[in-house]
């Protein structure tokens, strides 16, 4: 198992992806410490405990750094440990860049680039003192290429692209690795709730899948396959890399 005895904390563990990816962590020997700010949560954490794995769920904030003192303390009270963080908990925000309020930009820079900051900050200290880890952030292709309308979005996910370079730097001599993960688009309720706010879902559901060379939209265990990849041995010469999972759409 690729996982075996980690201890493990994954956000955004209530759905999509981070669903996901917490019952493959699971399946993969993982101790699992999963936080949303959804309660839901604590069914991924029942579901991941039913496989065999240990799991504890906390109902958290992301964006707020009491939040993560707290899941620190869980993890580590819990398995003495904290050997991987998987920073997958974001918001998605379509908008016309006019229409972008200062409320909306900051909500999506602090969900989805501060909480990657609070995160980090709170579990290198962590992580020096058991002598490495890893932490796999989670970007989007439109960290990397930009997107109409995702202005706030696109900011974010690059600061995110971004900050997974510089903490790779600056930790590396100290066993910590940090990678970045860029999904496409991947078929969650963050996708499904895009989809049926547009004017026709049925055809922008179509642009979707026709602007991706593979011509379909992507499965939240195709993201988590890379997300354990990432923060297992088997990419341990990886570092301040970024992995895009797209079906080709930014090549
Ligand atoms: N689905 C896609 O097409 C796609 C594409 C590129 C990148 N991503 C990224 O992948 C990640 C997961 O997205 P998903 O598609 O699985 O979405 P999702 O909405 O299914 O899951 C996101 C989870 O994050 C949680 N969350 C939101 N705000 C939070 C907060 N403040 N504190 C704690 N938890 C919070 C939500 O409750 C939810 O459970 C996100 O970072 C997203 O930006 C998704």
């Amino acid at each position: 198992m690729k996982l075996e005895g980690k201890s493990v904390l994954i956000t955004g563990a209530a759905s999509g992806i981070g669903r996901a990816a917490s019952l493959l962590f699971a399946d993969e020997g993982a101790k699992l410490t999963l936080l949303d700010i959804d309660g839901e949560v604590e069914n991924t954490a029942k579901q991941a405990r039913e496989r065999g794995a240990d799991a504890v769920s906390l109902k958290a904030d992301v964006s707020k750094s009491g939040d993560w003192e707290k899941a620190v303390k869980l993890a580590v009270g819990k398995y003495r440990r904290l050997d991987v963080l998987y920073n997958d908990a974001g918001i998605g925000m379509y908008r016309p860049f006019l229409e972008t309020t200062e409320e909306d930009w900051d909500r999506v820079l602090d969900i989805d680039l501060k909480s990657v900051y609070l995160g980090c900050r709170s579990v290198i200290p962590e992580m020096l003192k058991q002598g490495g880890g890893v932490i796999v952030n989670t970007a989007s292709e439109i960290g990397i290429s930009g997107a109409r309308n995702y202005a706030a979005y696109c900011a974010a996910k690059g600061g995110v692209v971004q900050i997974t370079r510089a903490l790779a730097l600056e930790f590396g001599d100290k066993n910590i690795r940090v990678n970045c993960l860029c999904p496409g688009v991947t078929l969650t309720p963050m996708l499904e709730l895009g989809i049926s706010r547009a004017q026709d879902p049925a055809a922008r559901r179509r642009y979707l899948e026709e602007e991706v060379p593979l011509k379909r939209i992507g499965k939240p265990e195709e993201i988590a396959n890379g997300a354990l990849f990432l923060a297992s041995d088997d990419s341990s010469f990886m570092n301040g890399a970024t992995l895009v999972i797209d079906g080709g759409a930014t090549a």
